[in-house]
């Protein structure tokens, strides 16, 4: 059996030394990389492993499937969690009333969910009497900073472990130990497959051509959207509402959190809509290239903003960016659990308070526009926004001697430069 030996040393206090591991919490997709893990655990450490999967609403997984094959490698126990719900209340919301892109286009769909995965797997772990959590993270990712900040953060008395950061396997040698190990490998093997990662939210695609920069997206990465070119020649608006900032209904129709998501995924998706071929500065500092797949946040983001821009003050409106941008950018790098996003959470509730309303998208062969807006709270006066004159609230004449004012230390600094110039 393994000397413990053999093990690459530990440089952070939170990995587990080999002789600590007796049970571990294992963090299950079922697919390749985390079922050759199922099993390299027992061998390796002679521990007992629980699984856990988590469904944050990935579309198309048989869960009695992956319950059955984590079974079938020798788990203790397999753990289905349905956190599709508060992923939606407890993360996905608050992304929303932040406006939450990173790197202008990518909507964080994983980085929301991580925090949450890596707390279920710190509730379950305690509850089964596990000393260590895996999880199935290269040493190259984003992911595994948001699971191990999480878990060192939650629980200083577990252990991390990621055997794939840290084993000599290439694909092939990890499919050859799955065919050793009776563990079943889906598809073909020949062409390694694109690295997706799904939830409600959005999907993501990595790997293959897409490391290519010149490489044109090809048709078979799209696993959600259609392609915009065969999308309906009709375009459709769709009616998103809100009540202080959180989307409550589609066309009129009152919606639970969840739903209201798929069905605008649904609709996004038919019309091509929430393609990002994005460029990303990760966190571990390398530059890649996903492809992101978001039609449901291709809408109701836009919309949020729109409406929140209409309730709020110019000056409301040139603060919020900033604070967004930094929420988006502590949860892009996993520091979720860290207190100034909760400070910021703050900021974007009371903002929030006022985002009520309805914003039409209309979504036509891949793009989704905003063309309608109301609010009971928008801060917009017909009367006074058109040209005719107003009076009352707004007076023209009154305009000039503003303009003299708030012109006057450009002026002054101008004719000085002018002034410094002709003498120099
Ligand atoms: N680039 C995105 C992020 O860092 C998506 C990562 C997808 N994760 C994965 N294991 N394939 O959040």
């Amino acid at each position: 059996m393994a000397a413990p030996d053999d093990f690459p040393p530990r440089t952070a206090s939170y990995e587990a030394e080999p002789g600590d591991v007796h049970r571990v919490l294992l963090l299950y997709s079922g697919g390749l990389d985390t079922s050759v893990m199922l099993k390299w655990i027992q061998e390796r450490y002679e521990a007992e492993v629980v699984a856990l999967t988590v469904n944050l609403g990935q579309p198309g997984e048989d869960y009695d499937v992956i319950e059955g094959k984590a079974k079938q490698l020798g788990a203790l126990a397999c753990h289905v969690v349905d956190a599709r719900e508060e992923f939606a209340r407890d993360y996905v919301a608050p992304a929303i009333k932040a406006n939450a892109l990173y790197g202008g286009g990518y909507p964080l769909f994983t980085a929301l969910g991580r925090p949450l995965i890596a707390k279920l797997a710190v509730d379950h772990a305690r509850r089964s009497g596990c000393d260590t959590i895996a999880h199935g993270c290269t040493g190259k990712g984003n992911d595994q900073v948001r699971i191990e900040a999480t878990v060192a953060t939650l629980a200083p008395e577990l252990k991390v472990i990621a055997p794939v950061r840290s084993w000599q396997m290439g694909r092939e040698e990890e499919v050859a130990y799955a065919r050793e190990h009776g563990i079943p490998v889906k598809g073909g093997t020949e062409v390694a497959p694109y690295s997706i990662d799904d939830n409600l939210w959005g999907r993501s695609s990595e790997g293959r051509w897409i490391e290519e920069l010149d490489h044109a997206p090809e048709d078979d990465v799209f696993g959600l959207v259609t392609r915009p070119e065969e999308a309906p020649d009709e375009p459709e608006v769709v009616q998103v509402s809100f009540e202080h900032g959180l989307p409550v209904a589609l066309n009129g129709e009152r919606l639970e959190l969840v739903p209201l998501l798929e069905r605008a995924a649904e609709v996004g998706a038919r019309h091509g809509v929430g393609i990002v071929d994005h460029i990303e500065d990760r966190i571990v500092g390398l530059k890649v290239r996903d492809i992101y797949e978001v039609p449901a946040a291709a809408i109701i983001l836009p919309a949020h903003q729109e409406l929140e821009k209409l309730v709020g003050t110019i000056h409301q409106n040139q603060f919020k960016p900033q604070l967004d941008r930094q929420w988006a950018y502590l949860v892009y790098a996993g520091l979720w659990w860290e207190p100034l996003r909760a400070d910021l959470d703050a900021y974007v509730e009371h903002v929030n308070q006022q985002v009520t309303g309805t914003i039409g998208m209309k979504l036509y062969k891949g793009s989704a526009r905003v063309v309608t807006r109301e609010s009971p709270n928008a801060v917009y006066d017909a009367a006074l926004a058109s040209f005719a004159e107003s009076g009352g609230l707004f007076s023209q004449t009154a305009s000039p001697g503003f303009i003299e004012l708030w012109s006057l230390q450009s002026r002054l600094a101008w004719r000085l430069r002018q002034e410094n110039q002709s003498d120099g």
